[in-house]
């Protein structure tokens, strides 16, 4: 009996649409690996916060990145993201860093050198990658292609409940301002902006709770194996 060849999944969109609990939910379901490609932008992020470098500068951080590795270890809860063997997991996901991953991940140099580093991950197949530009340029070829969306008033609602700012209304404010401004710098910016593949398969998750995003996710992959006959 041979052994069922392992696709490439594509997953983009903006922040706040669901990604991360489709792309776990669907490596879990496939027995594939989940590889956040954002972690990697925020992992720079961190060291270039770390060592007092600009984000705004493409050849400071271009130097740093030569002395960095940085490894996405894929865990059923996500993945865990090691900035030069140092668990960053938390780290990453504050403020300060989500900030300055967004404005990182402004320059051409650097989105090459990570593009790079996905690419090799993505070799083997099996694997499902989320992003921004993983169906448009990290892999192109990607035999499935999703792009999640929602409305910015849904998906800053979900930021504020997730962040449990609800009753909070100028950090839930913030919080939506900051959603804005980075959902701006990423579709704005000249280097691979945020855009759907020509062949992406769209989901709205605007009007969707998580299991029908789940079921339609789960559905657009059965087809394609089936499709693919694997
Ligand atoms: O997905 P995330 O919020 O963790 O991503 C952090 C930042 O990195 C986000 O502002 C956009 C950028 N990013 C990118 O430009 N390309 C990717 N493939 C993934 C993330």
């Amino acid at each position: 009996m041979s052994i069922a060849r392992k696709i490439v999944i594509a997953i983009d969109g903006p922040a706040g649409a669901g990604k991360s609990t489709i792309a776990n939910h669907l490596a879990r379901h496939l027995g594939y690996v989940n590889l956040e490609s954002g972690a990697m932008y925020r992992a720079l992020a961190l060291k270039a916060i770390e060592h007092n470098v600009s984000p705004e500068d493409p050849a400071a951080l271009m130097s740093l990145a030569a002395t960095t590795t940085i490894t996405l270890e894929p865990t059923e809860a996500g993945n865990r993201v090691l900035l030069d063997g140092r668990d960053v997991s938390q780290r990453i996901r504050e403020r300060d860093v989500t900030d300055a991953a967004s404005r990182v991940s402004q320059h051409p140099p650097v989105r090459a050198w990570m593009v790079e580093r996905q690419r090799a991950l993505g070799l083997q197949g099996g694997v499902i990658m989320e992003g921004r530009d993983i169906g448009t340029v990290v892999f192109p070829n990607a035999e499935v292609k999703i792009f999640l969306d929602a409305d910015s008033a849904v998906r800053e609602g979900r930021r504020v409940t997730q962040a449990n700012a609800q009753d909070d209304p100028a950090r839930a404010e913030k919080l939506r301002q900051d959603l804005r401004e980075r959902d701006h710098r990423d579709t704005t910016r000249t280097a691979a902006p945020l855009r759907p593949a020509p062949d992406a398969i769209h989901i709205d998750s605007s009007t969707l709770n998580i299991d029908q995003v789940i079921a339609r996710a789960e559905q657009i992959v059965a087809e394609k194996l089936k499709y693919l006959g694997l």
